[in-house]
């Protein structure tokens, strides 16, 4: 994977949050995502590469853009071929009610290393790199967190679990209560929550709990790069999204994936804030047609993880928006 390609993915992810920041708190979901959807299939078209979206929008006939299949990049021939997991708004909800943790993601890695995901539910654990190979979604939450909490020392009542808060998790809630661990419930976006869980001082653990299966993709692709572990199985709801998933390629639907199962070899991951959340600060619109944004990008060939701090001038970019 071509380092210097890294901060071409960060201009990228830095259009989709600009615009889709623009939407904040607005109560309008679909303009937010729309925003951020045009924004980040347009900036793809200056990045010299021979992408292919695996994870994307959706299928082709529900998504117009970035859909799982379309090609991305100025590809001139000699472009390197990708992969490419995105989601230009990760957390829809969050962005149009102005709540915590929105951001714009891509990952990338080279052809055929990303699971080529259905879009169901993915059942998922996520931990940083004390627990890399101790943690097993195979296990009951309890002893997962008992497990992490010792390669962390710490007492199980100072680990803290981020849970998606669905009537769904009831039983998981109550399991991690009675334990003793704190819990941090969010709202929406699990992405932030998995890479929160490897992210040093964000006070995060383990991420537990059902999600997008896309997200757990993404998901895997940070934590391959911040040296921490992910584990899911899909879950499916009914038998379409099972017929759905065959045509993936996906037969066996019990199967546990593993991280390298689900994001190997070269990977790199960016992210931008769209809102403040865990690990990113979102977009600061500031006065004269400026603004401020915070994005991460890292590789997990050398475990490199930038933060970078951009100030935009956009009345000197007509190409970007917030
Ligand atoms: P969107 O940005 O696509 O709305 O996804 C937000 C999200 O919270 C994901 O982070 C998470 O994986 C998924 O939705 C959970 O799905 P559901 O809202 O159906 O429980």
């Amino acid at each position: 994977m071509d380092r210097n390609l890294a901060l071409e993915f960060v201009r990228i992810t830095e259009a989709a949050a600009l615009a889709s920041a623009k939407w904040m708190g607005r109560g309008d979901n679909i303009s937010a995502d729309q925003a951020a959807v045009d924004a980040m299939r347009k900036a793809f078209d200056s990045v010299r590469i021979n992408g292919t979206v695996v994870i994307g929008e959706g299928e082709r006939d529900e998504a117009p853009m970035l859909y799982i299949g379309e090609k991305v990049g100025r590809n001139r021939g000699d472009a390197p071929s990708v992969d490419i997991a995105l989601d230009p708004l990760e957390g829809t909800n969050i962005c149009s009610c102005g709540g915590v943790g929105a951001t714009s993601v891509i990952a990338v890695a080279e052809s055929g290393h990303f699971l080529h995901a259905p879009d169901t539910y993915m059942d998922k654990i996520a931990c940083g790199p004390a627990g890399r190979g101790v943690i097993d979604i195979d296990l009951s939450p309890t002893e997962n967190i008992y497990r992490v909490a010792e390669k962390l020392g710490k007492p199980v009542e100072d680990m803290t679990v981020m849970i998606l808060e669905r009537p769904r998790h009831e039983a998981l809630i109550a399991e991690v209560r009675k334990l003793g661990a704190r819990i941090s419930l969010i709202g929406d976006g699990d992405v932030s929550a998995a890479i929160a869980s490897a992210w040093v001082d964000s006070g995060i653990d383990l991420l537990i709990g059902i999600g997008g299966a896309p997200e757990g993709v993404i998901s895997a692709a940070a934590l391959q790069c911040l040296g921490g572990d992910f584990q899911g199985r899909l879950k499916f709801r009914n038998e379409e999204e099972k017929a759905r998933a065959k045509k993936m390629g996906i037969n066996d639907f019990h199967k546990k994936y593993t991280i390298d199962e689900l994001a190997k070899g070269s990977v790199m991951f960016c992210a931008t804030g769209i809102t403040d959340g865990p690990f990113l600060r979102g977009v600061k619109i500031l006065p004269g047609r400026q603004a401020k944004t915070q994005s991460v990008v890292m590789r997990s060939t050398t475990g490199t993880i930038r933060t970078i701090e951009t100030h935009h001038h956009l009345s000197k970019k007509p190409n970007l928006t917030a």
